[in-house]
């Protein structure tokens, strides 16, 4: 029977899952959620959910994932048309009944699933008898052991053309053709597809045989070294991905899924006990094939090799993800030594090399950066802008809004600090070149200072290094337009800024005409905060120095508050996801010590003797009285 998603879909509408639950599982308000001690595995503190707009449940303890439907087979045993039963006259909805056309196809289906069981049977017999003794050898110089060789279903089929016709001949040859089975081209009798190749069966979810894929045993210049089904009504190639029955079940227990690009580096990770490795059929990752992964795994593995065609590869998954992505899931990346497969690594270095591999993997923004910032050099203005058109290309391809945020943000970010690095940013002690500036030598900020400064950066302090740096683009003019997008992007926030920043934007010309002389700003501008000790205020700085601290006073200004932002929606995501949510947010405050903490040593270079803490209050009294003022 086959019952349309339309119809499914008005049934789930019907259905509270959280009512449905609560007849066997004490559920507790979670924010819009329920949550629950999971019922599907021994745990004393809760990390089932249940949603309803979205009508789901899931664990993140075992990921057990499922609606109403899955809820009614798992929990109740129920067969799946039996839980649709269920729910429906709960529902008050009547079960469609049977159509002809679909209980054929579903019949037809059932004939080609006993085709295929019985050609898997034949090859696998093909590869005991003695025809099969030059794949036997082959695979046992793979390496592949007997107990491998039996779980994964390896079989033979003999170079003949109408031995796999005749060998099922109870089939009508029709459904051989049907099957994938047999080639039917005009005025040819029907030919076997798979000859002299070592055969794998494809299996679906439910285990069984679906499609095959056959290797030579020889490589050969000229010749598929594999060759797979085509489509049928049992295969969809874009919609299969090989060994997901086994790995599925695996994956449950380590949280993992492996993606490599073959089958046979599936079934080497399978032997060396990674037993939760999937592949696509010899394409790129379809759409339908990463929604099969988040069906498993919020971000599955990705294996590729570390050459070119390897990135290629990587990148073109990458791409097809983006426009996917959503909250909490995504890809990573593993790369393998370049012209290595996992098969091949396995080989060399053993399960220690991959296990060692598998436990630092990329994340999918740290790929698209890599990879584009690696695409060509940065000579010129017209490289630096044709890496971030790239990189913002990417961006725009993602659908979901807050995602897409995140990755601008971020990927400008790592863009800018690239593109114009900072001087003495990445340092490991970047201030003890010039202790001598100290009577006393370097030495930590007092804690009292610290917290004194960062009670002063969440407001009067950001207006200080607001005004500094606007000040100081007026003061360096041609510097003006190099940050002309992360000005903008200020401004929006601020319809004060605004005008400020339209006005260097647009007077920047006349500003390095009259010689670096401001007077004329100060209509516009707030005035320059007079006691600062920013390099690029000061009389006398090196030029280069001033230029570098400018970028970063740019670039700390447009960070922090989106900062605060992300803090925020960490916060708000603690009911959800208590623990993403708290090591985000211990992440996020990371850095604005860091940005606070960066922005006092700015300010600070050039205090000779001045006690550090008097500036910071001097600072935020300044502009505070300035605001007051306005
Ligand atoms: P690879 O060329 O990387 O092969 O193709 P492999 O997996 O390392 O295989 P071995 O180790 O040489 O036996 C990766 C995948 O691309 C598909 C297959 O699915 C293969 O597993 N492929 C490759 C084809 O479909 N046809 C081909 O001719 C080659
Ligand atoms: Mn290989």
């Amino acid at each position: 029977m086959a019952l349309s998603p339309a119809w499914l879909d008005e049934l789930k509408s019907r259905i509270t899952l959280s009512a449905l639950i609560q007849r066997s599982v004490k559920l507790q308000r979670a924010g819009r959620e329920w949550k629950a001690c999971c019922p599907f595995h021994s745990e004393n503190t809760p990390s089932f959910y249940v949603n309803d707009q979205k009508g789901f449940y899931h664990c993140f303890g075992c990921q057990q994932h499922g609606g109403a439907i899955d809820w009614m087979m798992e929990q109740h045993g129920l067969p799946f048309m039996d839980a649709v039963k269920e729910l429906a006259s709960e529902a008050g909805m009547d079960v469609p009944a049977p159509d002809p056309r679909a209980a054929r196809q579903a019949e037809q289906r059932a004939t080609l699933h006993d085709v295929m069981k019985a050609a898997q049977e034949w090859f696998v017999a093909q590869l005991a008898a003695p025809g099969g003794a030059d794949a036997r050898a082959y695979l046992e110089r793979r390496g592949l052991d007997e107990h491998t060789i039996r779980r994964f279903g390896f079989g033979w089929a003999p170079d003949d053309r109408q031995a796999l016709k005749t060998a099922l001949s109870d089939f009508d040859e029709r459904l051989l053709i049907e099957a994938g089975l047999l080639i039917e081209v005009e005025e040819k009798l029907p030919y076997s597809r798979f000859r002299g190749r070592v055969m794998l069966p494809i299996q679906d979810a439910r285990e069984r045989v679906i499609a095959f894929g056959g290797r030579i045993l020889q490589d050969r210049d000229g010749v598929a070294k594999y060759l797979n089904s085509p489509d049928t009504p049992l295969f969809d190639k874009g919609r299969t991905l090989y060994n997901l029955h086994r790995a599925a079940a695996a994956s449950r227990k380590s949280g993992r899924v492996i993606v490599a690009e073959g089958y046979m580096d599936v079934i080497a990770l399978a032997a060396a006990g990674l037993e939760d490795a999937v592949a696509p059929m010899g394409t790129a990752l379809t759409e339908q094939q990463i929604e099969l992964l988040w069906r498993m795994v919020d971000k599955p593995v990705l294996c590729f090799d570390g050459d070119k065609a390897g990135t290629r590869a990587a990148m073109r998954a990458a791409e097809r993800a983006l426009p996917l992505l959503r909250p909490g899931h995504s890809l990573q990346v593993v790369q393998l030594p370049a012209g290595l497969d996992p098969d091949d690594l396995l080989g060399r270095d053993g399960r220690k090399g991959m296990d060692k591999l598998l436990e630092a993997p990329k994340s999918l923004l740290d790929l698209v950066w890599e990879h584009e910032r690696e695409a060509s050099p940065l000579a010129s203005p017209e490289d630096k802008a044709g890496l971030k058109a790239r990189l913002m290309e990417h961006v725009d391809t993602i659908q979901h809004p807050d995602i897409k945020s995140l990755y601008r943000r971020e990927l400008l970010d790592r863009y800018g600090s690239f593109a114009y690095p900072p001087r003495d940013f990445a340092r490991k002690e970047p201030f003890q070149k010039r202790a001598f500036f100290r009577r006393d030598g370097p030495q930590p900020t007092p804690p009292h200072v610290t917290k004194r400064l960062r009670e002063a950066s969440s407001g009067a302090f950001r207006d200080m290094l607001t005004a500094a740096v606007l000040g100081g683009l007026a003061r360096h003019p041609a510097e003006i337009h190099r940050h002309s997008d992360n000005l903008l992007a200020l401004a929006k926030s601020d319809a004060q800024l605004a005008r400020a920043v339209d006005f260097l934007l647009e007077s920047s010309e006349d500003l390095e005409d009259r010689g670096n002389s401001p007077i004329f700003a100060n209509d516009v501008l707030p005035p320059a905060p007079d006691n600062t000790r920013f390099s690029f205020l000061m009389e006398g700085s090196d030029p280069e120095e001033a230029r570098e601290d400018l970028a970063e006073a740019v670039a700390l200004l447009v960070e922090r508050p989106a900062l605060e932002a992300a803090i925020v929606a960490a916060t708000r995501r603690f009911d959800t996801d208590p623990e993403g949510a708290f090591a985000e947010q211990q992440r996020l405050r990371k850095r604005k010590l860091e940005i606070d903490t960066r922005l006092g040593q700015m300010t600070r270079k050039r205090a000779a003797s001045q006690a550090f803490e008097n500036e910071i209050a001097d600072a935020a009294e300044h502009s505070v009285a300035e605001q007051e003022t306005d």
